[in-house]
């Protein structure tokens, strides 16, 4: 992100700095920190006669980052589509925040919908809608004042560097543009849990890595809980080993882990043919023996 002015998002007042310490040590007692932010428990899922997911089970705590990895067509997306619960189950349970959405209507959904950032792969933008109006949808929804909403739409734009292409049509951007306009929707009204499908496709590598250190801010520094898709075994190791935290000034710096590997809220799984076939920490995935996930992360 560097030179890009996010801070007013990412990071806390100046006048928070201090109060850091309190924070961190009022979560520990935090009730909601024992509840995973989002839970499958045993889903299996299928499209006619080709079960995508078997008895997927995984939890993500409040502030946990999970990547999840399979090849083309392995159930990634699907995964993110049945935690929105825009599909049910065959079996099994979803739960979100420790509700249990399994069984939940559209109005039911749509109430925890609210909690949820989203960005879908290649953008999903509503193409009759400009691009304010994309990033606007969330606090349209709310009905938040409009003079707030161009705040914050201007700012998330500013965030991907769109801000030149507020008034226009999805159908006039490119795909990398589709794709960071997809970003700054679903960060706005600061969801407490982010599912992310593919954030990183279609995007420059500058762009790539400040949406990856942007991950790393929300995970660390805001405690947003996310479920990550991506392909990008690079931008994997990147968010897995880099943690954010505040110099004495109070800026936000970005720390590599060296010889002592201490981030534990970055999980990472891996799907093939419907299972789980790794469940860990990056550190244990690229030792891993195994020959499928060997040849998936081209080792
Ligand atoms: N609407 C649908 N109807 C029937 N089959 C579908 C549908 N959507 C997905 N599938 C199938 O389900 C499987 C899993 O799809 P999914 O989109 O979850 O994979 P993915 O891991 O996200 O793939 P990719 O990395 O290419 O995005 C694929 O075999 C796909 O062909
Ligand atoms: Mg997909």
């Amino acid at each position: 992100m560097g030179s890009k002015n996010t801070e007013d998002h990412l990071t806390p007042d100046k006048s928070d700095y201090g109060k850091n310490n309190a924070r961190i040590f009022s979560t520990i007692d935090d009730d909601t920190r024992v509840i995973p932010a989002v839970e499958f428990r045993n889903v299996k899922f299928a499209y006619a006669d080709q079960i995508v997911l078997n008895d997927i089970s995984f939890r993500v705590m409040r502030g946990e980052l999970l990547i999840v990895l399979s090849p083309s067509g392995g159930g990634k997306s699907t995964i993110l589509k049945l935690a929105l619960g825009l599909m049910k189950p065959d079996e099994g349970r979803i739960l979100i925040d420790g509700e249990d959405i399994t069984d939940y209507d559209e109005e039911a959904l749509n109430r925890v919908r609210q909690r949820i950032g989203v960005g879908f792969q290649e953008g999903a933008l509503f193409d009759s809608l400009s691009v304010y109006d994309n990033v606007a949808f969330r606090c349209h929804e709310r009905g938040i004042p409009e003079e707030i909403v161009e705040q914050e739409v201007r700012r998330l734009l500013r965030f991907v560097d769109l801000e030149d292409a507020i008034d226009m049509m999805p159908a006039q951007l490119s795909g990398g543009m589709r794709v960071r306009v997809g970003i700054a929707r679903a960060l706005a009204g600061k969801p407490r849990t982010l599912l992310m499908d593919e954030p990183t496709g279609g995007l420059d590598p500058p762009t790539a890595w400040s949406v990856c250190e942007l991950g790393i801010r929300l995970r660390d520094l805001r405690d947003v809980s996310a479920i990550l898709v991506t392909h990008g075994i690079e931008y994997v190791r990147f968010i897995a080993s880099t943690y954010a935290g505040y110099a004495p000034n109070g800026e936000v710096m970005l720390i590599g882990e060296k010889d002592r590997l201490c981030l534990i809220n970055t999980k990472i799984i891996m799907l093939r043919e419907g299972r789980i076939i790794f469940n860990g920490s990056d550190e244990e995935l690229f030792i891993s023996e195994d020959k499928n996930i060997r040849e998936f992360l081209l080792l």
